[in-house]
């Protein structure tokens, strides 16, 4: 396989854009330079050297219908003619909200629009903290909920840093990062209901929230131990703090009404993003009621030039009519033919003596390797998962056309079809034999 005009213009580019990239864990794709691409559609992507791949990447996420979707082109081509931006209100935005509020379990929720995960996540925190008028909120080692400086804390921390397990540390994942956010963050292990009840303990009365990834997709897509979430929801109440779950990732991917769907466990607030509108940029907050009304009034400051305009809440309007009228049988499928692959690739594992693993629901889920049965928090993740073998493996797959993220999440969408899993199966069990 040749990368030679990839390589031409990542020079060109690294004279041009930081690093030659736009966000920086495009860096670290598995091929031997950042790739350019020419064109993707559906499930497949060909690269500017005319390589074809089977995509597992899918934007990380937002192209839940594969790439370039024909009825969301459809939609946002008509609509745009009508203007792009209005820095006003439109009636397609309250239909993308209905369309939102029936699927997703919350009750007697409201919305507000923003562009990225990142920044819906902060207006949570923001909301948290002005709604209950605490100073701090908490969240989990492993988890991830954008790059600003109040959350970009302990995603993934080296171990020699990040404390012990019964008081972990707040670890920066930056440089230049307000030191004073460190401050206003308490860091806990995910699925240990004792070190929640600790860290509740020890910072008394100060915790406005507990926002959490449901399913942690961020680290191994891990579950939540059976029992887990229902206490983290006791726990939070019993102490004043509010529950939000970042369902950036789950949100519209794991079932219609996401991981709270999936779980049958609601929050009190919610976030989502990318698989809401098919890789248009969208994020929407959903909330309580009674909790929203102080955004409703103002009392929270939101706003954002580019939220809820005329393209992206097309593309959002399309994605959820798509989801809304293929029913049931739409999550059926996409769960159905991620397991298939899962399997598919345990299948692998256990015929070439790898110690390859799979977790996750299906729609979402993560390779990694190890020895372990399960993975069930980052540290166990850090301490037993090799992510050298992963790389190599990665890199295998690149040559044999399958492209695979860097941290070994793969989003399936529903153009990928039987085929693709098989072949995806085939390139895995000959990349394994040659690893
Ligand atoms: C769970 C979760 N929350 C928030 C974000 C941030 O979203 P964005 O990249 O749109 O800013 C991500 C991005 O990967 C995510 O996975």
């Amino acid at each position: 396989m040749k990368f030679d005009r990839s390589q031409q213009l990542f020079d060109r580019a690294r004279q041009l854009v930081a690093g030659g990239v736009s966000s920086q864990i495009r860096i670290n794709e598995p091929a031997p330079v950042p790739l350019f691409f020419d064109r993707a559609v559906g499930a497949r992507m060909w690269d500017v050297d005319g390589n074809e791949y089977i995509d597992y990447i899918q934007g990380m996420g937002p192209n839940l219908f594969g790439h370039a979707p024909e009825f969301i082109i459809r939609e946002v081509e008509k609509d745009m003619r009508k203007g792009f931006v209005y820095a006003a209100q439109f009636e397609r935005e309250l239909e993308v909200s209905e369309l939102a509020l029936d699927m997703i379990p919350l009750e007697d929720a409201t919305v507000r629009f923003a562009s990225s995960g990142t920044e819906i996540d902060q207006l949570v925190i923001r909301l948290m903290r002005g709604y209950t008028g605490r100073p701090k909120y908490l969240k989990f080692e492993g988890h991830y909920h954008g790059w600003m400086d109040s959350v970009n804390y302990s995603v993934h921390p080296p171990l020699d840093k990040a404390g012990d397990a019964e008081s972990p540390v707040p670890v920066g994942e930056s440089q230049g990062m307000d030191p004073g956010t460190a401050d206003g963050v308490v860091i806990c292990e995910w699925n240990d209901v004792e070190a929640l009840e600790r860290a509740f303990e020890q910072n008394k009365g100060e915790i406005a929230g507990v926002i959490m990834e449901p399913i942690l997709a961020n680290t191994n897509c891990i579950m939540p131990k059976p029992g887990y979430m229902e206490a983290v929801k006791r726990i939070a109440h019993e102490n004043g703090a509010l529950l939000c779950f970042d369902e950036v990732i789950t949100g519209f991917r794991v079932a219609a009404g996401g991981a709270q769907e999936y779980l049958g466990i609601t929050p009190d607030l919610a976030t989502y993003a990318k698989s809401m509108a098919g890789g248009f940029p969208v994020a929407m907050l959903a909330g309580r009621r009674e909790i929203m009304e102080i955004l409703g009034n103002g009392t929270v400051y939101h706003g954002g030039s580019f939220n809820s305009n005329v393209m992206t809440m097309a593309a959002a309007y399309a994605s959820l009519k798509h989801i809304a009228d293929a029913g049931p049988a739409f999550y059926t499928e996409l769960n159905g033919r991620g397991l298939h692959l899962m399997d598919g690739l345990k299948q692998a594992a256990a015929e070439t003596e790898s110690k390859l693993h799979v977790q996750g629901v299906g729609s979402v889920f993560s390779i990694s390797f190890t020895t372990k049965p399960e993975i069930v928090n980052w540290r166990d993740h850090a301490r037993n998962c090799d992510g050298q073998m992963y790389a190599k493996f990665a890199r295998a797959m690149l040559e044999r056309g399958v492209r695979l993220s860097s941290n070994g999440r793969i989003h399936m969408s529903s153009a990928h079809t039987d085929e693709d899993v098989q072949q995806t199966v085939d390139a895995a069990k000959a990349a394994l034999r040659v690893l």
